[in-house]
């Protein structure tokens, strides 16, 4: 079995525990950081989402963006059931796609989105594949468009870094085992984000030591 495949079924599988799995963990932590800075994207008529697992986020952005398009990317076709299933329940399924796609390989069209979001996503992939994956999202994104960035971060402290880096890496050890996740620790993100051209516009770092909710603009 291919890592693509293993994956794809890895999440299918985790597809029904992932909430629950969540919440022993970190309790609404996670929730929180994902949802912290939904309120601050201006209007915006399309938003590409990747990776947004059961929905949780899809859900609110489908409440907090009204005259918005989503298309929603993801290889797991038990999460986009679950995200379908949260998008019905706030009536807003006209005005979402869902696309079962390797996001690194799906063909993002250039300056077309208003809002590239990406939750818990990024981490995903290979620091490599993000490299060459990043720019080629973000140019799917029109002139002064907004980047939704949620992730796992290196905290401050050393205390808080030790902690941090035993939790992840368990999360780390238990995603490679379930879906052949390849990271061994969390991708430099900040340095992969460091190599755009971005500009911070809101940021929330405070709900978690280890989780940074960004709103960036695309400079
Ligand atoms: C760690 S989960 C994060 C889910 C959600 N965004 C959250 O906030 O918890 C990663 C999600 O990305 C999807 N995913 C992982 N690699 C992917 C890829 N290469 N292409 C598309 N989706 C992918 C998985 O199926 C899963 O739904």
């Amino acid at each position: 079995m291919d890592r693509n495949e293993l994956s794809v079924r890895g999440y299918d599988r985790l597809a029904k525990v992932y909430r629950g799995l969540e919440f022993c963990l970190f309790g609404n932590s996670l929730f929180r950081a994902r949802v912290a800075l939904v309120d601050q994207i201006p209007a915006v008529g399309r938003a590409l989402v990747l990776g947004d697992g059961t929905g949780q986020l899809l859900q609110e952005l489908c409440v907090a963006q009204p005259d918005c398009h989503f298309t929603t990317v993801d290889q797991s076709r038990q999460m986009l059931r679950r995200q379908r299933r949260r998008v019905e329940q706030v009536g807003a399924s006209d005005r979402v796609t869902f696309v079962q796609a390797d996001a690194r390989t799906f063909p993002v069209p250039g300056a077309e989105y208003d809002l590239l979001v990406a939750a818990f996503f990024l981490d995903c992939l290979t620091e490599r594949e993000l490299t060459a994956g990043l720019p080629r999202f973000l140019a799917g994104l029109r002139p002064h468009g907004l980047f939704y960035f949620v992730d796992f971060v290196r905290p401050n402290t050393p205390w808080r870094r030790r902690q941090a880096a035993a939790y992840q890496w368990a999360m780390h050890r238990f995603f490679r085992w379930q879906t052949g996740l390849p990271n061994h620790r969390l991708v430099d993100l900040e340095r992969v984000l460091a190599n755009q051209n971005l500009v911070t516009m809101h940021s929330a770092d405070h709900l978690h030591p280890m989780t940074t909710c960004r709103v960036l603009n695309v400079g």
